[in-house]
């Protein structure tokens, strides 16, 4: 028998209250914590994370690592480096894509079940949030057909302008 169709869906939510087995960070290059939501995720998982993120020397932009999730309800967080906007030319679109890619393939490889990711550098890096999620939808939905094991993809926004862009392509 076939796989059930894994589901994608928005949600208007702080990715740090998520009952998710995963939650991907929008971290930076050093994976050593910073503004937005990986600020948020370091507060709420508290220091242990950062400790464990010292050990993995950084990740290149596009690629993604795996930790615990310590305090958070999530058991791992997925760490992964959007690229900073330059107008598109400079390969951006791919790098987001290998951003959801990556992750997904770190999520598979887990035996995460349901995974819940933030509108990768749309914000600090200035990524056109309409432009970002239809990469982050194709990505992820291409992605998912190589790990039938995840049931459950959240795109987690933190405004309803996004939220809608998100509702508005997932329908
Ligand atoms: N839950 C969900 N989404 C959030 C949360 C939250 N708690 N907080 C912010 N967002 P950004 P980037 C949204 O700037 O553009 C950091 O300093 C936010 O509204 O967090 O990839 C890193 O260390 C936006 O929609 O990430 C890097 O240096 C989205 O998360 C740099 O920022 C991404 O915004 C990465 O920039």
């Amino acid at each position: 028998m076939r796989p059930m169709a894994a589901i994608l869906r928005a949600v208007r939510a702080d990715i740090t209250t998520l009952a998710v087995d995963a939650i991907v960070n929008a971290a930076n290059t050093t994976l050593l914590g910073g503004g937005g939501v990986d600020g948020a995720i370091h507060r709420a998982a508290g220091p242990g994370l950062l400790a464990e993120c010292r050990a993995l020397g950084g990740c290149r932009t596009g690629d993604a690592k795996l930790t615990s999730g310590h305090r958070l309800r999530a058991r791992y967080v997925i760490h992964t480096v959007g690229p900073v906007w330059h107008g598109g030319r400079l390969r951006e679109p791919a790098l987001l894509a290998s951003c959801y890619r990556r992750s997904i393939e770190v999520a598979g490889a887990a035996g995460v079940r349901t995974l819940a990711f933030p509108s990768i550098a749309t914000g600090v890096y200035g990524y056109p949030v309409e432009q970002a999620a239809r990469v982050a939808l194709a990505t992820v939905r291409e992605a998912l057909a190589a790990h039938p094991s995840i049931e459950e993809v959240v795109f987690c926004c933190f405004s309803a302008s996004d939220l809608a862009v998100y509702e508005g392509l997932l329908a």
